[in-house]
């Protein structure tokens, strides 16, 4: 059976298009049935591309971001994946607010003792892009974590 995960931050265009990124390429690199999406818990950025910041990053670790596009938790969601996951701790109370059950924490997995991966939009600033690449690089590791954990029934 396909297994469905889908990864959530406040606007859908800095980090979870980063985490619905990594994973895709994780499980096409090791054959794995994933189904990978990505939403926000606001609308306000519905539609558009992820930020451009992102898409360099992501470009620089082989990963292409530059086709998804921004779109909104809906309740559909709700039952049709098996794990859902926010960015932070605020995107999983807003999820658990409109329904969501059992939402994971990223930064419960790999190393970071569940830490909120931090918000990128709002990083200013000469070292914006090294800001980016230390949250691909969280993410990054957290997504493996999470999808080697799922695959050996930890979840
Ligand atoms: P994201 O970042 O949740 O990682 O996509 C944000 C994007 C947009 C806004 C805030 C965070 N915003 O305020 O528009």
């Amino acid at each position: 059976m396909k297994k469905k995960i889908l990864f959530v931050c406040l606007g859908n265009i800095c980090r979870s298009p980063l985490a619905h990124g990594i994973a895709e390429k994780i499980s096409l690199e090791n054959n794995f049935s994933l189904e990978v999406d990505s939403a926000g818990t606001s609308n306000w950025h519905v539609g558009e591309a992820p930020c451009d910041h992102s898409i360099t990053i992501a470009t620089r670790h082989d990963v292409d971001i530059s086709q998804q596009q921004s779109r909104t938790i809906t309740k559909k969601d709700i039952t049709h994946y098996d794990y859902v996951v926010a960015m932070d701790k605020q995107n999983k109370e807003d999820m658990e607010a409109f329904g969501f059950k059992n939402v994971h924490l990223l930064g419960d997995f790999a190393e970071y003792n569940g830490e909120d991966v931090p918000d990128p939009y709002f990083f200013t600033g000469a070292s914006v892009l090294d800001g980016f690449e230390k949250v691909y690089s969280m993410i990054q590791l957290c997504v493996k974590d999470f999808i080697i954990k799922g695959k050996n029934g930890s979840l």
